[in-house]
């Protein structure tokens, strides 16, 4: 099969197309032909510095759609030739991968493979963002950063489902703030001083939840922005800076709180809530509440270019790779 692999850390061009056998399932595994891989920020780290990378050579990957190609031992509620959707902890990137059981979800009918390939990650995460770990409530207000990207778009979206309360959202370029603004935000600012346009649109009273995949300072500045009570949950750590320390000094003022979210850890610690909450996510997109629109597909042989494109902040919505040849 091809795959893409890597064999030391370092730009796009460390991703390179190789011919390997197919690996095949374990117990309570499942291997899957796959018809398109997601491409996630957090692969772009992994391939950068060995975020969450067992060893090399590696190959990465977080999500993908296809058909079942083999059952392991002790799975049962599955078929060969299923139309399915998983989320992995790498190895997406392939004409074959392997996936836990507990991860992978029938294709509901009325979604197509490639749609399905834009699941796995963004879906769960965002709905964890703004409701689970969020509880985000009618009439309180959100702001987003990364609106316009993967999960931003679906965060947007739901936040906007919950109410009446505003949707703000934080993106780097005016292009992106009109692709956000297509996605549940009301109002979306452009740049560095979104702290001051936001004071601007609030009256100076922050919003009651905010979603930072930044982390670093800017994370420890978000509290600022904060509505008493107001949360803070990060996801995400696109600074590179060293994690921020803090305690009831930084809270307390305010009653202001702090959560972290991590699909990676709750799928290793926690997957039947993983599976519960990837279950209530897609079911929105399957009832057409929801949608993650796909603005690039390329083939797996240029794998490289997708994560130039990520990287270079030149992307909205949902990047996919293109893997069986068909
Ligand atoms: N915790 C979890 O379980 C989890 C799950 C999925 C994703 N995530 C995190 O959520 C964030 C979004 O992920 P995604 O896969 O949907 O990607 P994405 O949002 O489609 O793309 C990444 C976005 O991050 C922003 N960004 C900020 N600093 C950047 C930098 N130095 N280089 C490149 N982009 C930068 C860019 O938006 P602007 O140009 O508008 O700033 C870019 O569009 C990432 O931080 C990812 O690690 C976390």
């Amino acid at each position: 099969m091809r795959a893409i692999q890597v064999t030391e850390y370092g730009g796009p061009e460390v991703l390179r197309l190789v011919e390997a056998d197919a690996p095949e399932p374990g117990p309570g595994e499942v291997a899957i032909d796959v018809a398109y891989a997601g491409v996630n920020f957090a692969e772009i780290r992994a391939r950068r510095t060995g975020y969450r990378v067992p060893s090399l050579p590696f190959r990465p990957g977080l999500e993908v759609s296809g058909r079942v190609r083999a059952l392991g031992d002790g799975v049962t509620d599955l078929a060969v030739g299923q139309e399915v959707a998983a989320f992995i902890s790498h190895g997406g990137y392939a004409e074959v991968a392997i996936a836990p059981a507990a991860q992978v979800f029938p294709v509901p009918a009325r979604l197509s493979l490639r749609t399905a390939a834009t699941l796995p990650t963004v879906l769960p995460t965002a709905h964890a963002l703004v409701h689970e770990l969020g509880r985000l409530r009618a009439g309180e207000s959100v702001l987003v950063q990364g609106a316009a990207g993967g999960v931003g778009t679906v965060a947007g979206q739901l936040a906007k489902r919950v109410g009446d309360g505003a949707v703000y959202g934080v993106v780097s370029s005016t292009a992106k703030a009109e692709f956000a603004l297509k996605h549940g935000y009301d109002q979306v600012f452009v740049g560095d001083d979104w702290e001051s346009q936001l004071a601007g649109a609030t009256d100076g009273r922050g919003v009651d939840l905010l979603l930072d995949p930044i982390g670093g300072e800017q994370l420890r500045r978000s509290l600022d922005s904060l509505a008493p009570f107001g949360r803070v949950v990060n996801f995400g750590n696109t600074s590179d800076e060293a994690a921020w320390q803090f305690g009831a000094a930084e809270l307390a003022p305010g009653a202001r709180s702090v959560a972290f979210f991590s699909i990676l850890t709750l799928a290793v610690t926690e997957p039947k809530a993983l599976r519960e909450l990837s279950e209530r996510a897609f079911r929105l997109v399957a009832d057409g509440a929801v949608e993650l629109p796909v603005t690039a597909e390329l083939p797996l042989a240029e794998a490289a270019e997708a994560h130039r494109l990520m990287e270079s902040r030149a992307t909205t919505g949902k990047l996919l790779l293109r893997v069986a040849l068909d």
